[in-house]
């Protein structure tokens, strides 16, 4: 056979390209073509084979569900929807260090010693690490006792081989996608068409003979390891173990669940022993919460079906350049803008021209609109130096004319807050119940700028449009 001739991959999108260029058209990534062989023969065409007459089948009928396998990790069970489905692949993406070797391993050593239930053959096959390192992590686990089997190996060939037989295992573990290689593709371990060519493999195995696969990928701003993007696309369920280096906690998230739910998150905490659980997360980060200061509002939220207390942290300051700065972290910057422009607008609050810092403390990610009327009560308490009156909490959505909608779920938001001690609550206008709150129904953003901007203090921080309202 004639050698294949070669084209250029998106290693972070996978797009294909008969020529290199500097820039990728379909992502916009810069740099991340790489040369790869053309895989074997081009495809035949439909004349070549037999076609074989599909049997339809109705929507009905098959055997019982197999039952989920629990781990016993209630954080982990409950972001992929309630336990492990037989035959499925998850991917567990993050990036490098976050915790996902260790995660994985806490997994397959509580399923294999039957922590919940019977137990499972579990198999965990490391690319990166030497047996050594893996036994070293187990025993730092404390969970060396466990039953699991362990292999290193990176050859696709010899894992499938591996997954045979009376004894095969029910739980894989591939740590990590991106060392892995299929010998009859000519790419290095890692570039898109051997990340994608040895998961369709394992995938289509997992399938077969129904174990449930764990796939770990690699996310790396290069682009130069194919992100598991790719493969996001491949597997039955996403998970993303995200979290700030610099804080313990650790976050996992469903971004894409054929059996669950996808708005769930796992709460961690990185300790010297492994992964602990998070039952309270609000408890957790409010933890390092001071007694009122200005600039910090506690947002009463939901992840998923649980509801999580984050303290939101402003400061709004002068700022000394003709475009003023805006960081944010934890928070969409748009989102912020808008808020700033809202406050502008429509409370005649004169911030705009200021430098404004948002973040959210320990490290979370906040996607929800509930969070605008909390992230405005944290700027306006920043700009007036008032805080926000103790053991408060804040939610609401805020339209682009100032007013203040209801929200999803805001009774387990206040039950929520009220088990941890809150008294006091600003939230939109609302029927129902107050859990035993006080709560301040803000219908406008500016009754809120007003708790803040009395008027000694609104004729330094109010524009002219403010004093006009405030009079
Ligand atoms: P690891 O699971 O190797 O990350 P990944 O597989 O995502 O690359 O975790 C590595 C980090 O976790 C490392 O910086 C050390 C830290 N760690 C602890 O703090 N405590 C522990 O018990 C373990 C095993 C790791
Ligand atoms: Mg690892």
């Amino acid at each position: 056979m004639a050698r294949a001739h070669s084209h250029f991959v998106c290693q972070s999108c996978g797009a294909v390209y008969p020529k290199w260029a500097g820039r990728c058209e379909a992502c916009g990534g810069w740099n991340s073509l790489v040369e790869e062989a053309v895989s074997q023969s081009a495809p035949k065409g439909l004349g070549a084979g037999k076609a074989k007459k599909l049997a339809f089948a109705g929507l009905e009928g098959g055997g019982a569900a197999a039952p989920r396998r629990l781990t016993g990790i209630a954080e982990f069970d409950r972001v992929c929807g309630g336990g492990l489905v037989p035959g499925t692949a998850l991917l567990v993406g993050g990036d490098p260090g976050i915790g996902k070797s260790t995660l994985l391993l806490q997994i397959v050593a509580a399923l294999a010693s039957g922590k919940n239930g019977r137990p499972l053959a579990c198999l965990y096959v490391s690319g990166e690490e030497s047996l050594d390192q893996v036994r070293l992590r187990a025993a730092r686990l404390a969970v060396a006792g466990s039953p699991v089997m362990l292999a290193t190996a990176t050859s696709v060939r010899d894992i499938a081989a591996s997954l045979d037989g009376k004894d095969a295992p029910q739980i894989v573990v591939i740590d990590s996608i991106q060392t892995l290689y299929v010998d009859s593709i000519e790419a290095a371990p890692g570039t898109v068409s051997q990340v994608r060519a040895s998961a369709q493999e394992l995938i289509r195995l997992a399938k077969e003979r129904g174990f449930t696969l764990f796939l770990v990928g690699h996310v790396t701003k290069e682009g130069m390891i194919a992100g598991p993007r790719v493969l996001e696309h491949m597997v039955d369920t996403v998970l993303y173990f995200e979290g700030d280096r610099g804080h313990q906690f650790r976050i996992l998230r469903a971004v894409k669940n054929r059996f669950g739910p996808t708005d769930e998150i796992g709460v961690f905490e990185m300790t010297d022993r492994g992964l602990a659980e998070v039952a309270n997360p609000s408890a957790l980060f409010l933890a390092e919460r001071q007694s009122p200061v200005s600039g910090t509002a506690v947002f009463a939220g939901m992840e998923g079906t649980r509801p999580v207390l984050v303290e939101i942290e402003a400061l709004v300051a002068p700022s000394l350049l003709g475009t003023p700065r805006r960081a944010v972290v934890g928070w969409d910057g748009n989102r912020l803008a808008m808020i700033l422009a809202v406050l502008e607008a429509r409370c005649g609050v004169a911030i705009g021209a200021r430098d404004v810092y948002l973040n959210v403390a320990g490290g979370l990610r906040i996607a929800e609109p509930a969070a605008d009327l909390a992230v405005a009560a944290a700027l306006l308490s920043a700009l007036s130096q008032e805080p926000v009156p103790d053991k408060t909490v804040v939610f609401g959505e805020i339209g682009l004319s100032g007013e203040v909608r209801p929200v999803g779920q805001a009774e387990a938001r206040l039950r929520e807050a009220a088990k941890l001690g809150f008294a006091n609550a600003f939230t939109p206008p609302r029927k129902g119940g107050d859990a035993g709150l006080r709560l301040a129904e803000i219908r406008h953003l500016r009754q809120l700028a007003a708790r803040f901007l009395d008027r000694t203090a609104a004729a330094a921080a109010l524009g002219p449009a403010g004093r006009r309202q405030a009079r």
